[in-house]
């Protein structure tokens, strides 16, 4: 069950820094006045963790939606990401400077690797996320960013991490929705005191056309999107919905108000596989 009461009710992370257990994702929001506003609309709402990246293109968009919120730097959490093509130690450290200059901001709060190097692309790639990793380490010392994570590492990239740091990645951003759980990498992190964030958590929409999952949500008199969050926030996840509709941004974080059964949890937790996005880091190709 989740203790969680609001979206700013905070996940503990492994360096001492605490994150909102819910943020705001601009994938697929394009730059400009859409991303510019829509997180200020998210803001307004209530939201005070805004998630992007380098290859989401939108990130001076999404600093311009920070800055005109009138929102103190400070009282929000922003995370962006580093593109693949990146990764090693003076490119990643060459990266960042680039999403600090395109957000505007001083700092960034949480830096991830947007995908693990794998053996499709690189003759070494453990090489190349420990190099990438370096960087970040060097990153966080600076005072550039202050936490510091990965994203769609299973436990085998996470363990290469693991042999060869200082810092461990304080966060996962993996695909996790209904459908869709990867349980095995979140219990991963689990023990290895690690947040794992759900990226796609309503499945890019594919998750609410779900008969079954409307069911449910009905018996709550909650939508499919409200249920889905809810249901990562009962597992310790920490979702980032995504919408550029007003309307959507409010509901998706009207999730504080109901409880899903026990019963619930396990029906949707053993749904079999649907809303996939088909993206793996082993499969990779870039
Ligand atoms: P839109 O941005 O047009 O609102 P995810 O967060 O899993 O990536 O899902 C995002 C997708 O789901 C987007 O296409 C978004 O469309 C849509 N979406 C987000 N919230 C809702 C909602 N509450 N109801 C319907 N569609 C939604």
């Amino acid at each position: 069950m989740s203790a969680k009461q609001s979206l700013t009710d905070a996940y503990q992370l492994n360096d001492g820094r605490t994150i909102p257990c819910v943020g705001y994702g601009t994938w697929q929001t394009p730059d400009g006045e859409v991303a510019k506003n829509s997180v200020k609309t998210a803001l307004e709402v209530g939201y005070r963790h805004i998630d992007t990246a380098f290859a989401y293109y939108n990130e001076v968009g999404v600093g311009q939606g920070i800055i005109e919120s009138g929102i103190k730097r400070e009282d929000i959490f922003i995370t962006t990401k580093l593109w693949n093509t990146d990764r090693g130690y003076e490119t990643a450290l060459k990266s960042a400077q680039l999403s600090l200059k395109n957000l505007g901001v001083e700092y960034i709060d949480l830096y991830l690797i947007h995908w693990p190097a794998n053996d499709i692309v690189y003759d070494d790639p453990k090489a190349v996320n420990a190099a990438t990793w370096r960087a970040f380490e060097k990153l966080q010392k600076d005072g550039l960013v202050r936490s510091i994570g990965v994203s769609n590492f299973l436990a085998q990239h996470l363990q290469q991490i693991f042999d060869v740091c200082e810092v461990k990645p304080a966060v996962d951003q993996i695909e996790c929705h209904p459908g869709y759980p990867q349980f095995e990498t979140v219990e991963f992190c689990r023990q290895n005191d690690i947040i794992v964030e759900a990226w796609s958590p309503l499945g890019c929409g594919r998750v609410l056309t779900d008969e079954r999952m409307k069911a449910i949500a009905d018996r709550y008199g909650k939508s499919v999107a409200q249920l889905s969050l809810r249901w990562e926030l009962q597992h310790g996840i920490l979702p980032l919905p995504k919408s550029t509709h007003a309307d959507r941004i409010k509901s998706n974080a009207e999730i504080f108000d109901f409880s899903i059964s026990d019963e619930d949890m396990k029906t949707i937790d053993d749904m079999p596989e649907f809303g996939y996005s088909t993206f793996s880091p082993l499969t990779l190709t870039f």
